[in-house]
């Protein structure tokens, strides 16, 4: 098909509706930058549930701190607008290793998300009745060695990656590091999994991701992975579970004046 061949780099970000609806055909990914100004921090923090504010202020450092603040912030603020619900009253409930889920109370678990959030960026996929996950990185170059391949990827990525040209191993090893915690993600399993159990084409620049479970081949039939851009410098993927869906980007946008004075919970 003509749109497998259609790069990450070409799509386009779009404006978000105002209020999304959550079908099973679609996949939403937000794209939200977390360096937000104070008075809009303020207002985050102030959606946070007692528990998270103590996560943030546990941080270290003010940066993480502030950018914690605004992607929990803003995961509330996504999911309210699609359920019509304050975003500080949104009850979240986590799974064995730590996946955050909608409490059952919001439709018995159909309303599926996945958060990530690195350096500035933050993304947010969500989907209808089918697991995601999401995965975004700055990419560092000085994180991308040989010794953190050996260490995290599968035996054949490690490889693969030796094959690319130096210019582009950095980027290829961002590629793989993002699809596979996009796909961890959307299980849910976090390092439950062995790392070489499966492993991902890390080709930059390809949308469609192959991903190989050699061990138990209907495991990959079941997921599909998509390669993002969500900016330059940062590498990103989203996993989704079964197929017939396709995706919409939307860049995160606060609400205009008026309406969110109809709403004075709207950060
Ligand atoms: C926690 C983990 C899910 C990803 O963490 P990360 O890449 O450091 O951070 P991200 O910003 O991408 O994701 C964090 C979000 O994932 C979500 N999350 C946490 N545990 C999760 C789990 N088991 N499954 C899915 N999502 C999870 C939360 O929403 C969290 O957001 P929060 O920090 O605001 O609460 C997990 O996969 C992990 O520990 N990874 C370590 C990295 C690694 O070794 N990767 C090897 C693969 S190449």
């Amino acid at each position: 098909m003509a749109t497998d061949l259609v790069t990450p780099a070409r799509a386009a970000w779009n404006q978000a509706p105002a209020w999304p609806h959550a079908r099973h055909d679609e996949v939403h990914i937000w794209r939200a930058h977390v360096d937000l100004p104070p008075h809009r921090v303020f207002r985050l923090a102030r959606v946070l549930s007692p528990d998270e504010a103590r996560r943030a202020n546990q941080l270290f450092f003010e940066a993480d701190r502030r950018r914690f603040t605004v992607a929990r912030g803003l995961l509330r603020t996504i999911l309210g607008r699609y359920l019509r619900v304050s975003p500080a009253e949104l009850h979240f409930c986590y799974g064995p290793q730590g996946k955050p889920a909608l409490a059952p109370e919001y439709g018995e678990g159909r309303l599926h998300f996945s958060v990530s959030h690195s350096h500035r960026l933050a993304l947010y996929a969500v989907a209808y009745d089918r697991q995601v996950g999401v995965d975004v990185e700055y990419m560092r170059p000085h994180l991308a060695s040989r010794e953190v391949a050996e260490r995290f990827f599968a035996p054949a990525e490690v490889a693969r990656l030796a094959m690319f040209p130096e210019a582009l191993q950095g980027e290829a090893f961002f590629c793989c590091w993002t699809r596979k915690e996009a796909y961890l993600k959307a299980r849910g399993d976090g390092l439950s999994l062995p790392l070489d159990e499966f492993y991902v084409s890390l080709t930059p620049g390809v949308e469609h991701v192959e991903l190989h479970t050699p061990r138990d081949p209907a495991e990959a039939a079941r997921w599909h992975i998509r390669a993002l851009d969500p900016k330059p410098g940062y590498a990103a993927a989203v996993a989704v579970e079964g197929s017939g869906w396709r995706l919409c980007r939307w860049r995160w946008a606060p609400r205009g004046r008026r309406r969110a004075r109809r709403r004075e919970w709207e950060p």
